[in-house]
């Protein structure tokens, strides 16, 4: 299926089954803003839940945090984002559509690295099993001018960026031939630089209220309290400090659905280390955070990493784990070493010491500080679209299901008598009542028991389990996986066993061991 089609679907499968709306639909929605429906609520806590399990529970030396969306107005100076936390933005003169200049060229660069990617899966289909596909991409001539292209455009709009240089942008952008995606033409206006908070109002307009900005990160929240968590929690270097909530960013393009919104939800946590250690911490998270995205058992051949070219001036390592959505690889996650910038300028702006004393070196310093920040709506749409299957079965019928990590599916188990009658419905409840303490169940009895498979494996159901007449005789019930389909007998008392087996979030934090 074409990947445009295949997102679309996505897209709509996700409306359909009450997980996304677009926010305020009955007004025609807003742009980039969207609302999680029955099903997607519980997925998306499934996903926080996990999260913060990984992180907090399961680290001695992480705690948690939750700060306001509004904060004083300096905060934004100091973190630099009332100056440069911009876009660089250009409009196509014809379709008047607007677009971000560097994702314009970033998606020329990832064209290149696909029709290399191309290349190389023609050459292994037709040289097989002795194919070498390393030597290929370092000796095929057309490979080698892909993937060159690629790198030399990413590394001249860096270079241009970081020096502000928008003329050359548009200029490079001009000289790829790149065009306006949806109209074809080539008629740019010029590069231009734009902010991406959105301001607010404090107070009575009238009487001079403040000017507020809507948090475009959680991490300056975590910044500010810094000190107040490492002495009431008497935290001793290197110790994390981890918050979730949600951040608001003008987008100026914002299409791929729940990829980019104006209003979204992030993960961050900041790893505070002593100068000097800060890269060793930045692998070792940059290795967990992995490893925290490959337990979920989706392909692994979905993720990668990306080193960061160009460093913000704040940072002196940074990488994202992408993920290959149905439009390509893209950020899913970001690790930064953001060195002490941070809490150096909240010192400054502030006037306040944020400084930890460490005993074990008798001195005083500024921590260095190593982050991992994580979208929780694009995760969200990774898990969607890393679990989306069309299949034909064998009866030459199809189903829609979605293999979702078992302890992340919004319904755990279904229960569902054969028949609304029989005494079959009232065990069904009993069922019920012995699961639903743990698990979020659901109990359905309309229609035949085809269709409530069906419908339990397009909201990703990792189990179903049938009340029948012959439960009445042995207290055994059928239990069918979402993803095999088989069917087995199992005895009423093991089943709550196999139910934990298969779907708590244990099972899935264990891999983390
Ligand atoms: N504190 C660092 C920070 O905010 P970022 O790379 O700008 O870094 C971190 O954002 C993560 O937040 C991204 O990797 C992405 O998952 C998510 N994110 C950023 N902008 C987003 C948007 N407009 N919509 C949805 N998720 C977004």
């Amino acid at each position: 299926m074409n990947q445009d089609d295949l997102f679309k679907k996505i897209s709509s499968h996700a409306k359909e089954y009450g997980f996304i709306f677009p926010s305020s639909e009955i007004y025609d929605g807003l742009a980039a803003v969207y609302d999680y429906g029955q099903n997607g609520v519980e997925l998306k806590n499934n996903i926080r839940h996990y999260w913060w399990k990984a992180m907090v529970q399961m680290h001695e030396n992480i705690v948690g945090l939750d700060t306001a969306i509004f904060m004083h107005p300096t905060t934004w100076k100091a973190s630099g984002h009332v100056d440069a936390f911009n876009d660089p933005l250009i409009d196509n003169k014809d379709s008047k559509k607007r677009y971000r200049a560097d994702v314009l060229l970033e998606d020329y660069a990832e064209k290149q690295l696909q029709k290399a990617e191309k290349e190389i899966q023609k050459a292994a289909k037709r040289f097989g099993e002795s194919f070498d596909a390393q030597m290929f991409r370092e000796t095929n001539p057309r490979v080698k001018k892909y993937l060159a292209e690629a790198e030399e455009t990413l590394k001249r709009m860096a270079g241009h960026l970081e020096k502000g240089e928008l003329d050359e942008v548009k200029q490079l952008i001009e000289e790829k031939g790149i065009a306006d995606p949806v109209s074809g033409s080539k008629n740019w206006t010029d590069v231009r630089q734009f902010n991406l908070m959105f301001g607010t109002q404090m107070g009575s307009v009238a009487e001079g209220g403040s000017q507020l900005y809507l948090r475009p990160e959680t991490a300056q929240g975590i910044f500010v309290n810094f000190l107040n968590v490492q002495k009431t929690g008497r935290m001793k270097i290197p110790f994390g400090i981890a918050q979730t909530g949600k951040a608001f960013r003008n987008e100026i393009v914002a299409r791929q659905f729940i990829f980019r919104m104006r209003e979204f939800e992030q993960m961050e946590m900041q790893f505070f280390v002593r100068p000097g250690e800060e890269m060793k911490w930045y692998g070792y998270w940059k290795e967990q955070r992995l490893k925290w995205h490959l337990a979920l058992g989706l392909d692994d051949s979905l993720y990668r990493y990306h080193d960061h070219e160009k460093l913000a001036h704040y940072a002196n390592a940074a990488a994202d784990i992408e993920f290959r959505f149905p439009f390509g690889f893209k950020e899913l996650e970001g690790i930064h070493s953001r060195t002490d910038f941070d809490l150096k300028r909240h010192e400054e702006y502030s006037g306040k010491k944020l400084q930890f004393f460490d005993p074990e070196i008798n001195e005083s310093y500024v921590p260095y500080v190593v982050e991992t920040s994580v979208g929780l709506d694009r995760l969200f749409l990774s898990v969607l679209s890393g679990a989306y299957r069309e299949e034909k079965l064998d009866d030459s019928s199809e189903r829609v299901v979605l293999s979702i990590p078992p302890a992340l599916a919004p319904v755990k188990v279904a229960v569902l008598p054969l028949l609304k009658k029989d005494g079959l419905p009232e065990i069904a409840r009993e069922v019920m009542q012995g699961l639903e303490l743990e698990y979020n169940c659901q109990y359905d009895e309309k229609d035949a028991i085809g269709r409530r498979y069906r419908r339990h494996d397009a909201i990703g159901t990792p189990l179903c389990v049938t009340v029948d007449h012959q439960t009445k005789e042995d207290r055994s019930v059928t239990l069918r996986d979402r993803d095999s389909m088989e069917q087995i007998r199992v005895p009423l008392e093991e089943l709550e066993e196999r139910v934990k087996k298969k779907v708590s979030f244990t099972e899935l934090l264990l891999k983390l061991k």
